[in-house]
């Protein structure tokens, strides 16, 4: 049992934000909020996304799973497909280019109790598009049908696909992908507003999404760019999305789930104390996922980066986490350099690009 409640002072920040979010219905499935954390490879691991439930995300999505890495039996990609108790809404992502093996993955990955299987149709990198899985996936919509066929057939639990707005600027075609997958029963579609061949270049196209989300075919689940509370905010109150999807922003802004929900969101509740009482909470949650010590080191220095950004002095703390030997100094630093804090006001220029390569 991996489950261990907030403090008080901290659930008590939480509470009266979480009960403002609507619950919302995409096809079958439930989530607690129409904002979901995004799946992020080698982020949206058990740990991450229990704590991104617990800080208000409506519902989450693993990280990208090879369907061959399931089928070969390989322990390392098994080991993605754990999900933990406490996690509410959750699906599990796979990839690959082949509706069997798919299939034949997809019933490994159901068994591990996720709400919905979901489809990675928005890979850009080249390793996966050159098999033909991820974003190469749309560049063949005639063999989309069958695809999907297959893989729902192997599934009790709702199949969801994940895809880029196209391939290209000249073959957009998410409109098209949407009424197939309408056809073979998929349940709802989130949509990166860029092209494959973007990657992670300008701005997401919101002005496409929110026709596309206009057409009711499929409940729609729009993604991209959505990086701070108060641009979240101005999207959830105008959008014709039924949901909206965030990856990068929750790194940044690990309560962007809640402070989309308050009337100021340019000013936050949430503390030094509380940023370090999630960071000790991570630490424990990933102690539950695995033992191996160096996944520590790595995951902890990472997301500690992550959450501190903006903050006064945090690149001096970066140098000091990137020097430390071990977990206990990386944790012990962050301690130190978080309690001696003055404020959790945040200064980040997010006209800047950030973290400019995915799988999705
Ligand atoms: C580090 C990183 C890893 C990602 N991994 C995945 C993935 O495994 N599956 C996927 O569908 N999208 C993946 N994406 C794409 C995100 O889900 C999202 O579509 C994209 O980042 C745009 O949304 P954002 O601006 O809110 O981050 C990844 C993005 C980043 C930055």
């Amino acid at each position: 049992m991996s489950f261990k409640p907030f403090s008080k002072t901290l659930q008590n920040k939480i509470d009266p934000l979480m009960a403002r979010r609507p619950k919302v219905k995409l096809g079958s499935i439930d989530f607690d909020s129409p904002l979901l954390l995004a799946p992020m490879s080698a982020i949206c691991n058990a740990p991450f996304r229990e704590l991104m439930e617990r800080l208000g995300a409506g519902g989450t999505v693993s990280e990208l799973i090879s369907c061959h890495g399931i089928n070969n039996g390989n322990e390392r990609t098994r080991n993605m497909l754990k999900i933990f108790e406490a996690e509410k809404n959750i699906g599990i992502q796979l990839f690959g280019e082949e509706g069997e093996a798919m299939a034949e993955a997809s019933k490994v990955a159901q068994e591990g109790g996720p709400k919905f299987i979901d489809i990675n149709m928005g890979c850009p990198v080249r390793k996966v598009v050159s098999k033909g899985g991820g974003s190469a996936l749309l560049k063949e919509p005639l063999k989309l049908g069958k695809f999907f066929n297959t893989i729902k057939s192997a599934l009790e639990v709702p199949l969801t696909i994940k895809i880029r707005t196209g391939w290209d600027e000249n073959s957009i075609n998410a409109l098209e992908v949407m009424h197939i997958a309408k056809e073979e029963g998929v349940e709802f579609i989130a949509v990166h507003g860029r092209t494959r061949t973007q990657g992670y270049s300008g701005q997401a196209k919101w002005n496409l999404l929110e026709e596309l989300a206009s057409e009711k075919i499929l409940p729609f689940i729009g993604n991209g760019d959505l990086h701070h509370p108060v641009t979240t905010k101005q999207r959830l109150e105008m959008t014709n999305c039924q949901a909206l999807m965030l990856g990068r922003g929750p790194l940044r802004s690990p309560f962007i789930f809640l402070e989309s929900y308050l009337d100021d969101p340019t000013t936050s509740p949430f503390t030094t104390s509380d940023y370090l009482e999630i960071i000790n909470e991570y630490y424990r949650l990933l102690q539950h996922y695995t033992d191996w010590e160096r996944v520590y080191l790595i995951q902890m220095r990472k997301l500690i980066v992550w959450f501190i950004s903006g903050f006064h002095g945090a690149s001096k703390l970066r140098t000091k986490l990137f020097e430390a030997k071990d977990v206990e100094d990386v944790m012990k630093l962050t301690e130190d350099y978080l309690l001696a804090l003055p404020s959790a006001k945040k200064n980040i220029d997010f006209t800047q690009s950030f973290m400019s390569g995915g799988h999705g």
